[in-house]
């Protein structure tokens, strides 16, 4: 289950209603999905895909995303640190970024054009929708993994557009969920 942080406020969110209610305020969707599909977390991306055939159509139908991949990110991965900083920079896509989190971590921070910036640590089976034009950037946690499904509308639109405001130097990209300390977090699901 995602936690929610507003830093500005000193302020916490962790009920899943309060939490969808919160950023649905800041135009953020937000769902907690079962991963109740017979597939191991470090299954091919095309296993993945299939077992969540029928999710991915929903959200297909739903935002009209024409395509669906899976974006595994670890310790291992290469070029690791030059991927993360396109990423960690205040920006914003002409296309929703949707992530559908299969296992490890991720911490967005979301700044929405009329309030405060908002930090929502999503793990396994948070489902999050970060619409175009929204200024947002995003760090991994200390595990330094993450594993979600993507969706695109147009992948050419998925490039990031900097505002170059440097708000992200201001929120420290720290995770402060209990869950990803434990090794075998994932393990249940
Ligand atoms: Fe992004």
């Amino acid at each position: 289950m995602a936690l929610v942080t507003i830093p500005d406020q000193d302020e916490r969110l962790t009920d899943p209603e309060a939490i969808a209610a919160y950023l649905k305020t800041c135009g953020i969707d937000y769902e907690r999905w079962r991963l109740a599909h017979p597939v191991a977390i470090d299954a091919p991306a095309t296993d993945i895909l299939r077992a969540f055939s029928r999710e991915i159509d929903e959200l297909k139908a739903r935002g009209g995303y024409v395509t669906a991949d899976v974006i595994d990110v670890n310790p291992e991965t290469p070029g690791l640190e030059a991927m993360l900083s396109k990423f960690s920079r205040e920006h914003w896509h002409d296309e929703d970024e949707v992530r559908f989190i299969i296992s490890g971590h991720g911490l967005f921070h979301i700044h929405p054009k009329m309030s405060t910036v908002v930090a929502i640590e999503v793990e396994a089976g948070d489902l999050i929708r970060v619409p175009r034009g929204t200024w947002h950037w995003f760090n991994l946690c200390a595990d330094r993994h993450i594993r979600a499904i993507r969706l695109f509308q147009d992948m050419s639109g998925w490039t990031p557009l900097y505002t170059d405001s440097n708000v992200d130097q201001r929120y420290l990209p720290v995770c402060f969920g209990a869950s990803h300390l434990q090794p075998n977090s994932d393990a249940a699901y």
